[in-house]
Parts: structure tokens; C-alpha cells; sequence
């Protein structure tokens, strides 16, 4: 694991997409593992601007997003797929065939629609590289506590934390969806690439549970400790509980000379592993 301490959200935002852009260069028909939820708006942005001066396409880039709400049309704005399209899909070059989210119709079994998004992503190579948020409850996706280590896309139940966490985003009127669609950690880990990325003094317990605490299904983002290419990259707030700091900063600077020389990712598209 790397841990990446930077200074404000916004420097968070821009290392986050530098490592997507340097992927992008490097294999134009990347396969994106994406996010939707507060965190990533300002990564977006970056993206937007970097293909508006030209320095990235994405005519061939596809992507699978992490989760979407069970019930909501596509059209609603409260959708993943809105969300998605407003942040980023509609303002650059993608081909909105090539964009993924894991919708589920009211009619569709939700097994059958999970194990598709399963086989569409295997058919697409894999995931190349996964953004991801986190809970204050250590979720992952919507892998909330208690989320089997070996699971698949498949349907969640919220837990209120989360209902709760999310309802800032919702109009007093809108109905709130409390099942979603998401991939489950299994599927997260086989992304060759992990970046979680985390800001804000409410994230600092469950980045610290994450980093340095048990691997354990109460924080589903503890699992990334079994991945070999993770990179979290915190702003001060979200870092301060962490007990080893000193010893991240001290790494991430070695770490970055050899970054700075070769990338995240080699010629063959291994992730290096700074960790
Ligand atoms: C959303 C997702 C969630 C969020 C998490 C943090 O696609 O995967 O796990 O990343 O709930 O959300 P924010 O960024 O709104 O704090």
C-alpha cells in the first residue's frame, strides 16, 4: 500500500488525476473503475479540463462504475447515471456505449443483472484501474459492514449511517433508495489498480480502520490490504488519525523518485508496486 498525505482536497484531487491521465497516455482504451459520490466531483473536473486542452481522450476509454441506487430510471437526477453524465461522460469524448453502470430494472432479476456486470467487465479485460471513496462507516462501493470479502455485484441494503450520510443530496421531496446494485469487494480487488481516494476529518476514523486496522468485513475497506497495487491518497483531515504517518510521508517522498522515473504504470501496464 502507498499512503499519499497531500495538503488540501484539491491536491488530492489533482495527484488522483495525474495517475488517470498517465494511464490514459499509456493505453488509450483504458478500462475505468469509477466512483460517484462527493469525493471524486473534483477529480472529474481535472479530467474535463485535461481533455479540453487536449492532453487526454477518452474516444476509446470504457467504464464500469462501482454502484448504482435499485429503483431509480437512469433519467432520474438523483441516478448514478445522471450523476455520471453530468460530471463527467457529457462534457468529453466518451462513448456513452462504452460507459457501465450496474442498473437494475424493476422487472430484471437482480442476481442475473449482477453476474452480467461481472461477465461484461471480464469481457472488457478487467478493470485497469478502480477510483474509490469511503464511508465514515469503511464501505467500499456500497459493501457495507458485514460485506462478505468474496463477494460480487449483487443487491445491498444501506445502513442507515449511510442513508443518513447520503440524504444531504437528496430534496426534501425525492424518495431516497436505501437497496443499490454494487460490486462487491472480490470485484473490486481484481482491478489491477487501486486509488482510494479521501478528504475531510469525517473520513479519519474509517481511513485509519482501513489502513491500520484488522482485515475484518466490519470495514469493508480494510480489504484493500490484500491488494498489491493501492494507492490511498488523503488530505490532512482524513489522515490525522493514522498512527504511522511519519513513516508515510517519509515513504511516499522515495516512493515518488521512483514514480517520477518510471509512472505508476510500466510499458506493460503492471501497476508499479510502490507499496
Ligand atoms: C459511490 C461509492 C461510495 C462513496 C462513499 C463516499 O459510488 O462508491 O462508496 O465513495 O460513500 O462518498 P462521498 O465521497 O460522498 O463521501
Amino acid at each position: 500500500m502507498e499512503i499519499v498525505v497531500l495538503p488540501d482536497s484539491e491536491s488530492v484531487a489533482e495527484f488522483s488525476a495525474n495517475i488517470v491521465v498517465e494511464l490514459m497516455r499509456k493505453k488509450p482504451a483504458a478500462v475505468l473503475g469509477l466512483a460517484t459520490g462527493s469525493t471524486p466531483i473534483a477529480l472529474y473536473q481535472h479530467l474535463v479540463e485535461r481533455y479540453r486542452s487536449e492532453d487526454v481522450s477518452f474516444s476509446e476509454v470504457v467504464t464500469f462504475n462501482l454502484d448504482e441506487y435499485l429503483g431509480l430510471d437512469p433519467s432520474n437526477p438523483q441516478s448514478y447515471r445522471s450523476f455520471m453524465n453530468s460530471q463527467l461522460f457529457d462534457h468529453v469524448d466518451i462513448d456513452l456505449r462504452n460507459t457501465h453502470l450496474p442498473h437494475c430494472e424493476e422487472a430484471q432479476n437482480p442476481r442475473k443483472v449482477g453476474a452480467a456486470y461481472e461477465r461484461e467487465i471480464s469481457h472488457a479485460g478487467g478493470i485497469d484501474l478502480q477510483i474509490l471513496g469511503i464511508g465514515a462507516n469503511g464501505h467500499i462501493g456500497f459493501n457495507e459492514p458485514t460485506s462478505s470479502l468474496r463477494s460480487r455485484t449483487r443487491v445491498k441494503t444501506l445502513t442507515e449511517r449511510t442513508v443518513q450520510d447520503n440524504s444531504r443530496l437528496f430534496k426534501p421531496h425525492e424518495a431516497q433508495p436505501q437497496l443499490a446494485m454494487t460490486m462487491g469487494i472480490a470485484t473490486i480487488l481484481e482491478a489491477r489498480q487501486l486509488v482510494l481516494m479521501a478528504t475531510g476529518e469525517s473520513k479519519a476514523h474509517s481511513v485509519r480502520q482501513a489502513i491500520e486496522g484488522p482485515l475484518s468485513a466490519m470495514c469493508p475497506a480494510s480489504a484493500l490490504q490484500l491488494h498489491e497495487n493501492v494507492v490511498f491518497i488523503l488530505d490532512e483531515d482524513a489522515a490525522c488519525e493514522l498512527e504511522g504517518l511519519a513513516y508515510y510521508r517519509w515513504a511516499h517522498a522515495k516512493n515518488q523518485l521512483l514514480v517520477g522515473q518510471h509512472g505508476y504504470f510500466d510499458e506493460g501496464l503492471t501497476s508499479l508496486d510502490v507499496g
